[in-house]
């Protein structure tokens, strides 16, 4: 057991130094098109030319493991917050360092999870420089998918170590492997690592990190456990496999259908599972999850969704008597 454990922590620090200093920051000026593209380690243009409108509210997406800008992801965020407009809107790119590259997937995850350190850490240095810039840490809102919620932990706990906070992380999914148990790492998403930290959890135990990680934390269709989203094939799968990742993804669905189409996601405000489904969803405060979630949400809260497109339930979504069935 003990050999074991050592040479994992020993592989995550000789993997640690698989960082290839890629990462760079992409904005963009009204649609995914010719974006302003800078090294992460030399971020003022992107103040300089005038991409980031320091009146607005910045968003940064963060997509996970072994994924890139041209993944659904990316693209269904970022057009999102482009279509909305009014807000700055960024991606951090650390695919190189995010990448399987040919190591296989376990390894090429191992890698991918210590780079996440490096990445988060160089990130926190490129907003303070930009804060120097003009950019208000009050106006900053990163939101992350799988590992790459874990960045946007990592990001805002390296600042609040440095006395500054930012307003809002939107933590979907947040990874689980190497972030949760005895081998992992401490600085990932947590309550700490902004004002506001809202956390979907989708594949709880999964993919995703199992606990209470946030200010807020949205448990959709939870079953009291490992949990299949309504609409995903129940059983074992292989890793990474499409229906093996279906709950894990539907945390960025959920979320982009927030910005599109509806706000339609309210959640019930529970001290944990168990009284929500003894007292049918009824609760003290309902809360919608998402874009444009309360900034006062704190706790728990549940609901259920569709098993397709529109997931947003409306107000039936409150009531576990209504969870679809798989
Ligand atoms: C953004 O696009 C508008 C119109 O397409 C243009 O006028 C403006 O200069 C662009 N801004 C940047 C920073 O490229
Ligand atoms: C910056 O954003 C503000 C608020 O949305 C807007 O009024 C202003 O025109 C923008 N400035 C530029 C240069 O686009
Ligand atoms: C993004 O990832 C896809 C799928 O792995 C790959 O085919 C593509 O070449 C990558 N694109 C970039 C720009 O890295
Ligand atoms: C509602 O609030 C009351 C009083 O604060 C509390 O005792 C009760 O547990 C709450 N119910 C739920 C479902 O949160
Ligand atoms: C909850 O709903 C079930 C099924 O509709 C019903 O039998 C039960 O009485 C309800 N319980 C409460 C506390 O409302």
């Amino acid at each position: 057991m003990y050999d074991s454990m050592s040479r994992i922590i020993w592989t995550i620090l000789l993997l640690g130094y698989t960082y290839v200093d890629a990462a760079s920051l992409r904005c963009y000026n009204g649609s995914l098109d010719n974006p302003l593209i800078v090294p992460l380690d030399f971020p003022r243009p992107l103040i300089d030319k005038s991409c980031i409108n320091t009146s607005r509210v910045t968003k940064f997406f963060i997509s996970g493991f072994n994924r890139n800008v041209t993944g659904e992801e990316s693209v269904a965020v970022l057009s999102a917050y482009i279509k909305r407009g009014d807000v700055n809107v960024l991606y951090l790119d650390w695919a190189e360092e995010a990448k399987i590259g040919g190591l296989g997937t376990i390894l090429g995850y191992i890698k991918a999870a210590s780079n996440t350190q490096e990445v988060g850490f160089r990130f926190a240095a490129a907003l303070l420089n930009l804060r120097d810039g003009g950019l208000e840490f009050t106006k900053v809102h990163l939101v992350g998918h799988s590992l790459g919620a874990q960045i946007a932990g990592i990001t805002g706990n390296t600042l609040r170590d440095q006395g500054y906070i930012l307003q809002r992380a939107t933590c979907l999914d947040p990874a689980r492997p190497l972030y949760s148990g005895l081998i992992s790492f401490k600085n990932g998403v947590g309550p700490e690592c902004a004002k506001q930290v809202d956390v979907v959890h989708t594949d709880p135990g999964g993919y995703g990190l199992a606990e209470r990680v946030g200010t807020a934390d949205f448990w959709p269709n939870y079953e009291g456990g490992k949990t299949v989203q309504p609409g995903c094939s129940t059983g074992e799968f292989a890793l990474l496999s499409q229906d093996g990742l279906c709950s894990h993804i539907l945390a960025w669905k959920f979320f982009v259908e927030t910005i599109n189409e509806c706000n339609c996601f309210p959640a019930a405000s529970s001290p944990d599972y168990a009284t929500w489904t003894k007292t049918n969803g009824t609760t003290n405060s309902t809360i919608y999850m998402g874009e444009y979630v309360s900034p006062e949400a704190r706790g728990n809260y549940y609901l259920v969704t569709n098993d397709r497109p529109l997931y947003g339930k409306g107000d039936e979504g409150t009531n576990p008597n209504n969870r679809i069935r798989n």
